[in-house]
């Protein structure tokens, strides 16, 4: 079975084909990422608008390069899966009428795919990890425990009451004019800076549940830059380094949190997600796993970013699991896991 990715919903144009094998190395027949790095980088943030014209002008092109990759046509493939949601409304929009158009002219099946899902289910593809496991699912838009119990059977254990993890990222390094995107930038700077420089908060921690919340935490990293005559590459390091460990810290906590809060016990941690691409917070959650005898997992770093052969893969489980969408479905600007059924 070979089911085609499409993914559009932020920033990144991406097209993917992945094929069903009991080898997670073999699975994988293409997975081409167009980054629009460069559209963005001078307004230091992704513009709809700009994204959405972007997408419009890449995705055929990235898409003949997926299949160009794989050796494949749009015959081979078994079924189209695209993102649905949640996302940027125009970027969604080219990716899903690009998907239901290639279903209709081929009479190939077709399948909205939750873009949570995708980050939620990619330890399967990378891993073969079982349900079920506690998910930390850290982007630059979402920031969630959620108790993976079965394919479409999500529960939110605890989500950010206002930013998400990555966002924060992205907003400090901003501030401190680092190259954009922001959350690599600021790992690389926070490689040689003091940690314990700075005193910043490690929001709602030791706080009953396991909600998150940043954005307390960077205000309290721009008043401790602020607060500096005339920042040296040194003192942005180490305000890099303070941010950092401050949000891995808040994320332990929370995790301590979250894997009490389980209905069942789990054998398996993973996270997944752009932040999850962070060295720091892997390595903090690897020790935390160790500690309680878990499995942690963190899919490859090409995995963890935006792609799209995660929105392959869910729609291969879901195709798998008998599973179809209707042609007249719409882009979903707003979509939580926890709204999703399996049918
Ligand atoms: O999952 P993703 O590619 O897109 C969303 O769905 O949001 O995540 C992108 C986010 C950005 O905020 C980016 O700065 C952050 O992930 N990120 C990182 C790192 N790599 C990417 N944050 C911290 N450290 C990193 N190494
Ligand atoms: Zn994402």
């Amino acid at each position: 079975m070979k089911i085609l990715g499409i993914e559009t919903s932020c920033d990144e144009t991406a097209v993917a084909i992945v094929q069903a094998h009991i080898d997670p190395a073999q699975r994988i027949l293409s997975n081409v990422v167009f980054s629009q790095i460069e559209q963005h980088k001078d307004y230091g943030g992704v513009v709809p608008e700009l994204a959405a014209r972007a997408h419009l002008e890449y995705l055929t092109p990235t898409l003949q390069q997926s299949l160009k990759v794989a050796n494949l046509s749009l015959e081979d493939m078994d079924a189209i899966a695209v993102t649905a949601g949640p996302g940027l409304i125009g970027g969604v929009l080219v990716g899903l009428m690009t998907a239901k158009a290639i279903a209709m002219a081929l009479d190939k099946p077709f399948l909205a795919i939750n873009h949570l899902e995708g980050h939620a289910l990619t330890p399967r593809l990378s891993h073969d990890v079982p349900f079920p496991y506690l998910l930390l699912l850290v982007s630059g838009g979402h920031c969630q425990f959620v108790e993976v119990k079965g394919l479409g059977d999500y529960h939110i254990l605890g989500s950010t009451i206002d930013d998400a993890a990555g966002e924060a990222f992205d907003k400090v390094a901003q501030l401190m004019n680092l190259d954009y995107p922001g959350g690599p930038s600021l790992e690389k700077a926070a490689r040689n800076g003091n940690p314990q420089r700075f005193n910043l908060p490690r929001p709602l921690k030791g706080r009953q549940g396991c909600d998150l919340s940043f954005s307390g935490l960077k205000t309290a990293a721009r008043m401790a830059f602020q607060g500096l005559d005339f920042p040296t590459p040194q003192d942005i390091n180490d305000v890099a380094a303070c941010f950092q460990l401050a949000v891995v810290e808040t994320l332990m906590n929370r995790a301590e949190h979250a894997l009490q809060m389980l209905s069942a016990p789990v054998d398996h941690f993973v996270v997944a997600g752009g932040v999850a691409a962070n060295q720091a917070l892997r390595s903090q959650l690897s020790n935390l796993c160790q500690q309680r005898h878990l499995t942690f997992v963190a899919p490859p770093i090409s995995l963890c970013t935006d792609n799209a052969a995660m929105i392959a893969w869910a729609g291969l489980e879901r195709f798998s699991m008998g599973y179809k969408s209707d042609l007249d479905i719409g882009p979903r600007p707003r979509w939580p896991l926890s709204d999703i059924s399996l049918f």
